[in-house]
This record gives structure tokens, sequence and C-alpha cells, in this order.
């Protein structure tokens, strides 16, 4: 009996021993194997940091040197450098754009300038309008943005935007739309005064309407019309990358022109923060047009953090202005719009429209 003891032990310690090895083994392999995803991701977000213009010329989309690399597929025909696309026969693009890139890093603790994002984009036109060489662009897309002082946000939307812009082979032009003096803002009503001011520039079908202070995550989320209105900030790092409400509208949308024309626009009477973009909602759904949206992870973007604007309190009015859009959208709209237009700058990167549009 005394002898049998220890090679029980022995037996034990055994097993231990081999439990400890196969436990370590195990360990190792899933740290090789996060270590190597995590290469891979990396990769993708060095790769996403470079901007593409439309011909694909990869280049740095800050630093304005541009690292010359072989022009991809789209160019590949040997059309003369700077023929202007008009007047050439070209295919219309394909419906998913061979450029895009997927996730992006989007990080605003980086500096700036408006001179290196103009380097960065040489093929944007003044006014910021693009078209691409490459392919006939299958929508004509304004993109208006309520602005006022906001100059610093105002520049990481170029800086992001433009490239991925390009890379969905839009024909686009960006309208900011400055309000003028101190009155309370009224984010609907300078959207309707990008609608009137667009259009006067050029025959546009689409039209997106976009918070200077959003910026997406993924170029797969295109900045163009569907055949219902689309929401495209679907998934904002603010609300925890989650829809806040089914009905949200906030944040940047798409209209072609007839279904924003069907709603007579947007409503001109939402002074302050809230509301505007429930009563565009409800215009829309009392049309029985449903809303479009990208899916969670492509919808991702992030908000640049800030303090709320001056003259921009929560509108008490909206609760009650928002159970009334039915009865009030036929005669508050783009038809009853007045504003006083101050001044029109064609800017490298984009057309800054100064306006009047008086007060509540
Ligand atoms: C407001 C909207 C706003 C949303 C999300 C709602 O209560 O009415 O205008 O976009 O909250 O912040």
């Amino acid at each position: 009996m005394a002898s049998a003891e220890p090679s029980v032990n022995f037996n034990l310690l055994h097993r231990t021993c081999k439990l400890v090895v196969v436990l370590c083994f195990l360990h190792i392999s899933v740290t090789v194997f996060f270590y190597v995803r995590s290469l891979d991701i990396r990769f993708a977000f060095a790769q996403n940091q470079q901007s593409r213009d439309a011909t694909g010329t990869v280049g740095s989309t800050i630093g304005g040197t541009r690292a010359a690399e072989p022009p991809p597929e789209a160019e590949a025909g040997g059309e003369a450098e700077d023929e202007p696309a008009a007047g050439r026969n070209l295919k219309k693009c394909p419906q998913t754009s061979p450029l895009l890139v997927g996730p992006l890093r989007v990080d605003f603790n980086i500096p700036v300038s408006l001179d290196a994002v103009e380097k960065a984009n040489p093929r944007v036109g003044p006014g910021g309008r693009y078209k691409p060489k490459e392919c006939q662009a299958l929508q004509k897309v304004a993109i208006v943005i309520p602005f006022r002082e906001r100059d610093q946000h105002l520049k990481f939307w170029l800086f992001y935007l433009h490239p991925i812009l390009q890379r969905q082979q839009l024909d686009y032009g960006v309208y900011v739309i400055n309000q003028d003096g101190e009155e309370t803002f009224n984010r609907a009503k300078l959207l309707n005064v990008g609608y009137v001011e667009a259009m006067k520039d050029y025959d546009y079908d689409c039209l997106v309407f976009s918070d200077v202070d959003l910026i997406p995550m993924d170029d797969r989320n295109i900045y163009k019309c569907f055949s219902q209105p689309r929401h495209l900030s679907v998934s904002m790092d603010k609300f925890g990358f989650r829809l806040p409400y089914k009905q949200y509208f906030g944040g940047v949308s798409s209209m072609m022109k007839d279904q924003y024309l069907s709603i007579n626009g947007f409503p001109n009477d939402y002074w302050g923060w809230g509301g505007e973009d429930d009563d565009i909602y409800n215009r829309l759904a009392s049309k029985g047009m449903s809303i479009s949206r990208p899916s969670g992870e492509v919808g991702k973007c992030r908000m640049i953090r800030h303090e709320r604007d001056k003259q921009n309190e929560p509108n008490p009015q909206r609760f009650d202005r928002i159970a009334h859009t039915r009865e009030t959208m036929s005669k508050d709209g783009i038809k009853s719009l007045s504003y006083k237009r101050l001044s029109k700058e064609t800017l490298p990167l984009y057309t800054k429209i100064t306006v009047d549009i008086g007060k509540p």
C-alpha cells in the first residue's frame, strides 16, 4: 500500500504538466492569431490614409506631396490627360465604383490646412466642383451644408469628403450656406437656400444635405440619391453607433430633386436646435415615401465634438410644430422661401453663399 502512493502522485503530476503544455500552446496560438489579424487591420488603415483621385493616382491626403503610382484600369485606355469630360463619348460609370476602399480611419487630432487639402485634390475645380474623367457620372449631386462660424469643422469635412466623393465617381458641387448675422440659427431654411442656389449653377438631379461636423467612416456610404429618400448618417458615434430612433432623419440625408419638390422642400420656420429633421421625416411619410438606409456598418460616422453654438438653443416650439406638419407643409416650404443673398464666393474647395434669412 505504501509503495502505490508515489506512483499515483507521479501520474497526477504528469497529467497536470501535459495540461499546462496544451494550455500554453493554445495561449500562444491565440496570441499569434490576433497579432497577425491586427497587422492586417493596420495595413488596411495605412492604405485608407492614401487618397485616390478619380484618375487613381495615389497621393498623401494631407501632406500635399503626391507619391507617383501607376494609374489603374480607369485611365489605361490612354486618354489625353487634360481632355475635358464633356464632349467625349464616355461610358457610364459603373453602379459600384472600383475606387472604393471601405472602412476609413477618421481622426480629428491631426492638423488640417486648406492649402494642403487643395494640393491633395488637384482635380477638384473652383467652387468644389468635380466630375470623373474616366466615365460619365450616374448622378449630378449638390452637397448642401448649413453653416455658421464652424471653419475648423469645415476644414475637416473638406479634407475627408473630397477624396471620398471623387472615389465615389460623382459629378458633384459643394455648397456652404452661411447664415449671416447673430440671429437664431435656422438649419432647414439654409438647406432650402442651398437648393435654390445650387440649381442656379447646374442641373443637379440629387441633393445631399449634410451637417458640417459629420464625417463618414466608410466610403461605401455613397453620397448620392436613391429611389426613396436616403438617410446616410445611420450609426453615429455620438449615439453609440446606432439609430437614436426609427424615424431619425438628422445629420446627413439625400433626396432626388423631385422627391424634395414633392414635399414642398423643408420648413422655413424652425428657429434654433431640433425638430426640423423630424418635420422633414413627417413630410416624406405623409407623401407615402419610405426611408432608405445603408447598413449600420457602412453607415458609421463620426461627429466632431463641440460646444452648443450660440444662438442655437433647443427650440421649445418644436414639439408643437412637428405635431402639425401635415397641415403646415403645403404653406411653409420651398414655395414660400424668401431670403437675401449677400455674397457668393467661388472658392477652391467649395462655393460659399452668405445669406440673410431674417429672424424668428
Ligand atoms: C430632435 C431632432 C434631433 C434628434 C437627435 C430630436 O429630439 O427633434 O432634431 O436630430 O433629437 O438629437
